[in-house]
């Protein structure tokens, strides 16, 4: 192998400028060149290459967002669009391709595969560690302890006015985000898509912590089950509480990546490129139990990723 593409795809997250500078050194040490892609899918549309130098990734390890942009590409989930996109693959010599991105980033590289035969490795970054395969995807700690550093805040605003606060918080279909800030900044209640939920039951529960003494309550709220502001509304209607609702939004998804999304994103940058070496192809590198694998890009597809139910339910005594 002498020459690979690399691109961020999908919604950024924090630590894929560590996997971009893991990529390119990586590979740069084995001596094999590295062609950047910017914008996803539709850079590699558009032509929109260059080559990547060691220097090329210099101090960005420390930087949010990606360097190289990032897009959700229409053209691309056409068979025309990735036509378009493979001529690139001849004029710039690509042999094999690293996507760090999503499952919708996933989806595209396996069809990009199927059509066109050229090896794909997947590095999952997205801050929904919604990914089957891996126990973390890159940006998720970041984005988590962003959630956790907003509940703080809310907190002390919150108790001040002895008021109610719901938080909505992103994950997209998946509850990762709401059910780990949840149980790290000491919610009453979460609401997550996983599991049903009873409005009437978390308003009881308010207002038999009130009555214990609680000077204040979070709700922490996935965007996938429900809308804050709703739950907002319902809650104020059925308790009379003074309620107030905050929808974090892209707040989560800026800032300085975290160390552990940042080892992360090394690890499993340099893993893309170790995998692409061995010859394997239509791949997704990860981590389970601390350690890191390669696995089939199927399985993204074909397994399910549970939400601990378990944390649920200990958050729920916690908060009693
Ligand atoms: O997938 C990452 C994510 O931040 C989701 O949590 C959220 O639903 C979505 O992207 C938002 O997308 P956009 O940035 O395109 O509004």
């Amino acid at each position: 192998m002498q020459r690979i593409a690399l691109m961020t795809s999908g919604g950024d997250a924090p630590g894929m400028n560590s996997a971009v500078r893991a990529v390119v050194r990586k590979a740069i040490y084995h001596g094999i060149e590295v062609i950047g892609i910017n914008r996803g899918f539709s850079g590699f549309i558009d032509g929109d290459l260059w080559p990547m130098s060691l220097g090329s990734v210099a101090d960005i390890i420390h930087r949010g967002g990606t360097i190289m942009h990032t897009a959700r590409s229409e053209d691309f989930t056409t068979a025309e669009g990735r036509a378009r996109a493979y001529e690139n693959v001849g004029r710039f010599g690509i042999q094999g391709l690293v996507v760090i991105g999503g499952d919708g980033s996933f989806k595209g590289a396996k069809l990009f595969h199927q059509e066109h035969n050229l090896p794909v490795v997947g590095v999952p970054g997205t801050i929904d560690n919604d990914i089957p395969g891996t126990d973390y995807t890159i940006g998720f700690d970041t984005a988590l302890n962003n959630v956790v550093d907003a509940i703080n805040k809310i907190r002390d605003t919150a108790t001040s006015h002895e008021r109610t606060f719901v938080i909505e918080v992103m994950g997209r279909d998946a509850g990762f985000i709401a059910l780990n800030a949840g149980l790290a900044g000491g919610a009453e209640s979460i609401i997550i898509p996983e599991v049903p939920f009873d409005i009437k039951e978390i308003c009881n529960k308010l207002l038999r912590g009130v009555k214990r003494g609680k000077l204040h309550s979070i709700i922490l709220v996935a965007e996938g089950a429900a809308s804050g502001l709703e739950i907002g509304k319902k809650i104020e209607e059925l308790t009379g509480f003074d309620t107030r609702v905050t929808i974090l939004g892209h707040l989560q998804r800026g800032g300085i990546p975290t160390a552990f999304d940042r080892l992360l994103a090394a690890r499993l940058g340099a893993k893309a490129v170790d995998v692409l070496m061995e010859g394997k192809t239509n791949r997704v590198v990860g981590i389970r139990s601390g350690e890191i694998i390669d696995y089939h890009l199927d399985d993204v597809f074909n397994l399910e990723k549970k939400v601990e139910l378990d944390m649920l339910e200990l958050a729920k005594i916690l908060s009693i």
